[in-house]
């Protein structure tokens, strides 16, 4: 347990210099064994904010052993115990939002109203949820035979090791460190290189109430750092959200130990809009859908919306007068509704397909908003968000996942047609369909292959709807009580013969 209750910094750039050269492992912020960091930029400015510890495999080596220790008594309380300490850092982090946010906005470039903060304030929440979730680990009771007592119990797996991207990275760590806990394992997070240091203080403040060596967590590069947590033989399940390549070789590498991992890899999510839906609340559910606030960096973004023809003009105009009207800026600035792409590498990428969308025959790319004219922002990595028109369901640019502000509007005649591409992807995380006809809304919940479908809606992830992708999309569910049973437990099976 840290020492001293952390007071809220509001200065990011204090806090992101105060959190530099720092892994949390064993309770204790410590700089990696190798003495190495590596530089955490500003991708409004390109201005180094921070030095991020580099964690190798003598690192993960320290934390697994940390680990494996803390969770042999972090196991022995009792389930509800463990819930109400997550809660409890749920209640603290509440203190933290703020700073938080701002951290979060400064190293990713999302925008402090839009995203940041809301991130930051469900990280807590998800906390709460979990933490009440702990006298849910129930096992069951079996009908052997007569005088023999046949019952199954949920049982920890041990130390799991927990890998996330940059685009959300406080929810999705937890959505996986939250179950994990309750259920009476340790966790060891390694974040992503371009995002380490909202999550470092988001652990640094629950380690106040954990017991030292329950969460860790390391900075460092993925083959470097995360790979030898997957390795580590202390290590009993990997939970991963990323990309499908990375996914595959984690799958790969976890299979040579034989352990359980979870993937939550990436989408072309579909959207689909019928002649008959309300026009109005379709174009709110794609500007949501595409994730337009977070510039597209999204694995459920609405990347390919299916427009049906007597519509499909007026849709493209409406949501082009909608994204127009959201203002591009600085992520730290409250009337901000768009930041920026998260690196050069990702920048580079998005422009490259956007560019590559604009050579295809009768392609039509609407520019929407404006890029901000601030001489600070000039280095700053923005894209206007892109709208194709004229892109068919099987380019490249509808097939791929480009994680960028860019959404390819499909025009189609028959239902049948729209459903058939829909389901002609690699991915199937989420789809929707939005119609005012129930028959046709239920038929296309029955038929559009997706972990989540979702009818004249597009929630994203919401505590106890179980989120996960089919296909290429990933393996097992994140969110729910259902999750926290399958993916951080393993059940024992005991007969006790009473004859
Ligand atoms: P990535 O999948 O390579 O990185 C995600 C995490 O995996 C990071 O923490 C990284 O350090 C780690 N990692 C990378 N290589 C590893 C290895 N060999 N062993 C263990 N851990 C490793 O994703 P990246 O490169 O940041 O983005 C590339 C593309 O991936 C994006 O353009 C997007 O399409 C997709 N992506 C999807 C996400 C999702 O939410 N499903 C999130 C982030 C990226
Ligand atoms: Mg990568």
């Amino acid at each position: 347990m840290l020492q001293n209750r952390l007071e809220p910094v509001l200065d990011p750039r204090a806090l992101a210099r105060a959190l530099s050269n720092k892994l949390l492992i064993d309770g204790t912020l410590v700089p990696a064994v190798s003495g190495r960091t590596f530089p955490v930029v500003n991708p409004a400015t390109q201005e180094r904010v921070a030095d991020a510890a580099e964690g190798a495999a003598g690192d993960v080596d320290v934390a697994v052993k940390a680990a494996a220790k803390a969770q042999k008594s972090w196991a022995k309380l009792a389930a509800r115990e463990r819930g109400k300490l997550i809660q409890e850092c749920g209640r603290l982090l509440n203190d933290h939002v703020e700073e938080i946010a701002r951290l979060i906005a400064l190293e990713t470039g999302k925008a402090l109203r839009t995203e940041s903060r809301v991130e930051a304030g469900v990280f807590a929440d998800i906390l709460t949820f979990y933490g009440g979730l702990g006298s849910e680990l129930k096992g069951e009771s079996v009908p052997f035979k007569p005088g023999m007592l046949t019952l199954t119990q949920r049982e920890p797996i041990g130390v799991v090791g927990t890998i996330i991207p940059w685009n959300v990275p406080l929810l999705l760590m937890a959505l996986k460190i939250a179950p994990a806990m309750v259920a009476g394992n340790s966790v060891i997070v390694k974040s992503a290189e371009e995002a380490p240091l909202a999550v470092l203080r988001a652990c640094q403040v629950m380690n106040q109430i954990l017991p030292p060596g329950v969460l860790s967590i390391l900075s460092g590069d993925g083959p470097q750092c995360g790979a030898p947590l997957v390795e580590h033989k202390g290590v009993g399940k990997v939970t991963f959200t990323g990309s499908v390549e990375t996914g595959k070789l984690i799958y790969k590498m976890a299979s040579a130990k034989l352990i359980p991992v979870t993937l939550e890899l990436g989408g072309k999510s579909p959207m689909i809009v019928m002649n008959d839906a309300d026009l109005d609340k379709a174009v709110d559910g794609a500007v949501i859908g595409m994730r337009f606030t977070r510039q597209g960096q999204s694995c459920t973004a609405s990347s390919r919306i299916f427009v049906q023809d007597a519509i499909h003009d007026a849709f493209v105009a409406k949501l082009k007068a909608k994204v127009d009207a959201m203002k591009m800026g600085d992520p730290l600035e409250e009337g901000t509704d768009i930041g920026t792409i998260i690196s050069q590498q990702q920048f580079d990428k998005v422009k490259s397909y956007i560019a590559f969308g604009e050579k295809a025959a009768g392609a039509v790319a609407h520019r929407c908003s404006a890029l901000p004219r601030n001489k600070e922002l000039e280095r700053g990595f923005y894209v206007q968000p892109v709208i194709f028109t004229g892109i068919s369901n099987d380019h490249k640019l509808a097939r791929e996942e480009i994680f960028g502000p860019v959404t390819c509007v499909i025009k189609f005649k028959e239902y049948e047609d729209a459903i058939r591409q829909a389901n002609d992807s690699d991915f199937g995380l989420a789809a929707t369909i939005w119609t005012r006809d129930l028959k046709t809304a239920l038929d296309a919940t029955q038929r559009l292959e997706a972990g989540l479908v979702q009818v004249n809606q597009n929630l994203v992830v919401q505590a106890n709807m179980s989120y996960g992708g089919i296909k290429q999309s990933g393996l097992g569910k994140e969110a729910s009580l259902e999750s926290m049973l399958e993916h951080f437990t393993q059940k024992k099976t005991i007969i006790i013969n009473l004859n």
